[in-house]
């Protein structure tokens, strides 16, 4: 089975979208496809692909332990294709536990199916940036604005930092040097993930060949939407470009959609674009980055496309909360700042992503104090040590 995530460091960037037409055009082409909902708590690809009425799904699945996932995957009307629901009414991502996190990674490993695409929820939650690594052909969908290109390498370098986490095991001195980091948060603002891994590798020769292992199977694969003129393209390049200089790491560049007013149409309609106008504009691009999966998936063959198994993570994204808000702070200031540099970027621009980011770090952190209480109250009932 080919699992494929799709995410967006941005919500709104049009990943439901994508998602729910790939598929049908994967479906079309004869292969048997299953689409999940894994944005919980502001689920949508139900009404992308013109379901009305979602029925159970994701959320009730984590909290009925003894139900099993394939209980939940419901027919479309379109050939070949079948999904899973989210849950808008349970709370995101963030708030899953550790087991239910891995329950819900295996039961997805052991879907019947050839293609399984998972439609996150936007941003570099652990939990969602986990997800997106159970494969390493993951999609990161962008629109051209400068938040959504800053959020996007955010979620690419999180994704990384991730991957380094998961090679340097616990007790080695790899571990060490990233635990150092997070105490010394000075450090940890002039975070340079090529330096790091420099540092890494004259420590814990181990951990840095595991990481490389790793890191040479991750292949992102970069989908640009939304574009309003030709010159939006360039944002994409500028994206590959630094991930390039700053991370060590080549994004696969999938293919450009444009803003098409026939999806307004499409989608009160209800029906997927794919459907509605096959030959619109938006349509066609989407045939032709399906057709690509095929391809590559043709040029992979033998290969082994998943990335990280849902027993390679440890249980430390609780403690990892904290720091990550701040990894993601810190990494957009830089990336900012190298936009400024180079031109890309306005003020407007730079202070409107700083007050998304803001916002968002804030929210970070109260999310992380509300589990530390119930964690503490959880230990005050005696259901914990
Ligand atoms: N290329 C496009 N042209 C026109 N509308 C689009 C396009 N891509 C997405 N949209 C619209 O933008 C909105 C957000 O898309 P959606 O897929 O829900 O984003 P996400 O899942 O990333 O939050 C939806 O109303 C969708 O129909
Ligand atoms: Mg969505």
């Amino acid at each position: 089975m080919h699992i494929f995530p799709v995410a967006s460091g941005k919500g709104g960037v049009g990943k439901s979208l994508f998602t729910a037409n790939l598929g049908i055009a994967l479906g079309q082409a004869g292969k048997k496809v299953i689409l999940a909902d894994l944005d919980l708590g502001a689920s949508n690809l139900h009404l992308l692909l013109g379901e009305r009425r979602p029925g159970r799904g994701i959320g009730y699945f984590l909290n009925e332990s003894r139900t099993q996932l394939v209980d939940y995957v419901q027919p479309t009307q379109y050939k070949n294709v079948s999904y899973i629901p989210g849950d808008s009414e349970i709370p995101g991502m963030a708030n899953l536990s550790a087991a239910q996190k891995r329950r819900l990674m295996k039961s997805l490993s052991n879907l019947d199916t050839e293609y399984l695409l998972l439609d996150l929820g936007a941003g570099t939650s652990f939990h969602t940036i986990d997800f997106f690594l159970m494969s390493g052909a993951g999609t990161l969908v962008t629109t051209p604005t400068p938040t959504a290109i800053v959020n996007g390498y955010v979620f690419i370098k999180t994704a990384i930092f991730r991957l380094l986490h998961t090679a340097c095991k616990k007790g080695s001195p790899g571990e060490k040097i990233l635990k150092l980091l997070e105490k010394e948060s000075s450090n940890f603002q002039r975070l340079y993930i090529l330096d790091l891994l420099k540092e890494i590798l004259r420590a814990d020769p181990d951990s840095y060949e595991r990481f490389q292992a790793l890191s040479k199977r991750f292949r992102p694969r970069l989908v640009l939407n939304m574009l309003e003129n030709p010159k939006d393209a360039d944002r994409a390049y500028k994206l590959r470009r630094s991930c390039q200089q700053y991370l060590g790491l080549d994004l696969d560049h999938f293919g450009i959609m444009y803003r098409d007013e026939l999806q307004d149409t499409a989608l009160t309609s209800g029906l997927p674009i794919v459907v509605y106008k096959p030959k619109s504009v938006l349509s066609q691009a989407i045939y032709r980055i399906a057709d690509k999966f095929i391809q590559f998936e043709l040029e992979y063959e033998g290969e082994d496309e998943n990335l990280v198994k849902d027993t390679d993570f440890g249980d430390d994204s609780f403690e990892a909360a904290d720091l990550e808000a701040q990894l993601d702070y810190e990494s957009k200031i830089e990336y900012l700042e190298e936009l400024l540099h180079t031109g890309a970027l306005t003020l407007g621009d730079v202070m409107e992503t700083l007050k998304t980011q803001q916002f968002e770090v804030q929210k970070l952190k109260q999310e992380n104090t509300l589990l530390k209480k119930k964690l503490v109250e959880a230990i005050e009932r005696g259901y914990l040590g």
